[in-house]
């Protein structure tokens, strides 16, 4: 069976040719020639975050404090990065955690296929945003065989959220991932002091201006008064009003698997459990939404408290060996936003898919190299706290 860290041989051989890797091979230097490319507003949309950025900063520091035992004679020259989830197999523990502004990220303004793309290249299935440049179902046509994930904002027209749903089943998507955490929008300085937000100057809508139910609600066509419909989107967008009681009728939108993205405290993972929700998403958004601390350190609380159920984490993932941390921590799966994001503005979905080899090639050699075969073999005992 080959490995994850084949990649990084094939980058030696290659350069026995004089051939240097497409990409940077670091989430600091893929980031690095994304803001040389990227405009510097939305630069600073996609980089920053709430406040004054302690919690996104936070959020990978965090991993530090946590060191991994190194196993010897483990016999782990091969391994097995496979997962299950929701009755199907991965060929790896990583996901693409879902990007509102990637379609606008890409040259071509279609980074939301770019994704798409990378997701059938790469086997890493991706969490689709509401808010893209291309409607869900030409994003769908592009996963090829990897299943893909609707990430859901809902709306506070339940018949629109319903519309949503729907669209995204006939798509074909794999299962509904609920978004809790922006029911309205964090406080972000940098994109205050830009006074600048993409979806309000019309970008990333594409599932809103092709809904029919959006359009029902409109005079004019989105096409023949774009700045109505962008308001209109404005007032839908967000949900004040949601509530536990209101998870029965979120549960009873879909028979996919329904995940709660946002979840921190263990009581919340039991309310969201009673529910009937099939898996949680431990996140902070990456630090964009309110201060907190940092997700890592709320993962251990929330997997003890989902049981069985399977825990998605993401926000502060920068490196292959942070992926084996929060396997070793108890996700299920592992995502990530930025590191992905930066890959689609440097390469499109080569970018995007060079970055997921890197940090895949990187996970595995750390696994092997320090004596793990398996995810299984990967536990809290695995990791030592460090200073
Ligand atoms: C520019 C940007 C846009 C995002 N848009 C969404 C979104 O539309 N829906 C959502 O649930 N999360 C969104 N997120 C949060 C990510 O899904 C994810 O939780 C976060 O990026 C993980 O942290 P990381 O960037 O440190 O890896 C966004 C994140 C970024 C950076």
């Amino acid at each position: 069976m080959a490995n994850f860290s084949d990649f990084n041989l094939g980058i030696y051989l290659s350069g026995l040719s004089g051939v240097k890797p497409p990409f940077p091979v670091t989430y600091e230097g893929m980031a690095a020639a994304a803001a040389e490319k990227l405009d510097p507003v939305l630069l600073d949309y996609v980089a920053g975050g709430a406040g004054d950025e302690y919690t996104q900063n936070g959020n990978s520091e965090a991993f530090r404090r946590w060191g991994i035992y190194p196993r010897m004679l483990a016999g782990a020259a091969e391994r097995d990065l496979t997962i299950e989830l929701f009755g199907r197999t991965y060929p790896t523990p990583l996901f693409m955690a879902p990007i509102g502004v990637v379609g606008i990220m890409h040259e071509s303004q279609h980074g939301d296929i770019e994704v798409a793309r990378a997701a059938a290249a790469s086997g890493v299935p991706a969490v689709i945003s509401t808010l893209m440049q291309d409607p869900m179902e030409d994003v769908a046509a592009e996963l090829g065989d990897t299943p893909g994930f609707y990430q859901l904002y809902t709306p506070n027209d339940r018949e629109l959220a319903e519309s949503f749903v729907r669209r995204a089943e006939a798509a074909g998507y794999a299962g509904i991932v609920v978004t809790l955490d922006t029911w309205s929008l964090g406080w972000r300085p940098r994109d205050l002091q830009h006074a600048a937000m993409p979806q309000l100057q019309g970008k990333c809508l594409a599932n809103y201006f092709s809904d029919p139910v959006f359009r029902s609600r409109l005079e004019k066509s989105p096409e023949e008064d774009p700045g109505t419909a962008t308001i209109a989107w404005a007032l839908t967008f967000g949900s004040p009003a949601l509530s536990w009681d209101d998870l029965p009728w979120l549960r009873g939108l879909t028979d996919l698997p329904l995940l709660l993205k946002g979840i921190c405290h263990p009581d919340d993972v039991r309310r969201a459990k009673d529910g009937g929700v099939d898996g949680i998403y431990c996140s902070n958004h990456g630090g964009r939404q309110a201060a907190s601390a940092p997700a890592i350190d709320f993962l251990p609380g929330v997997v003890a408290a989902a049981d069985e159920m399977p825990v998605l984490f993401d926000s502060g993932v920068r490196s292959g060996v942070d992926v084996v941390k929060a396997l070793a921590l108890g996700a299920t799966a592992v995502g990530i936003g930025r590191p992905y994001g930066w890959g689609i503005t440097v390469g499109g979905a080569a970018g995007a898919h060079h970055m997921l080899q890197c940090l895949l090639a990187e996970a595995d050699l750390t696994m092997g190299l320090n004596g793990y075969r398996t995810i299984a073999e990967l536990t809290t005992e695995s990791l030592v706290r460090t200073p």
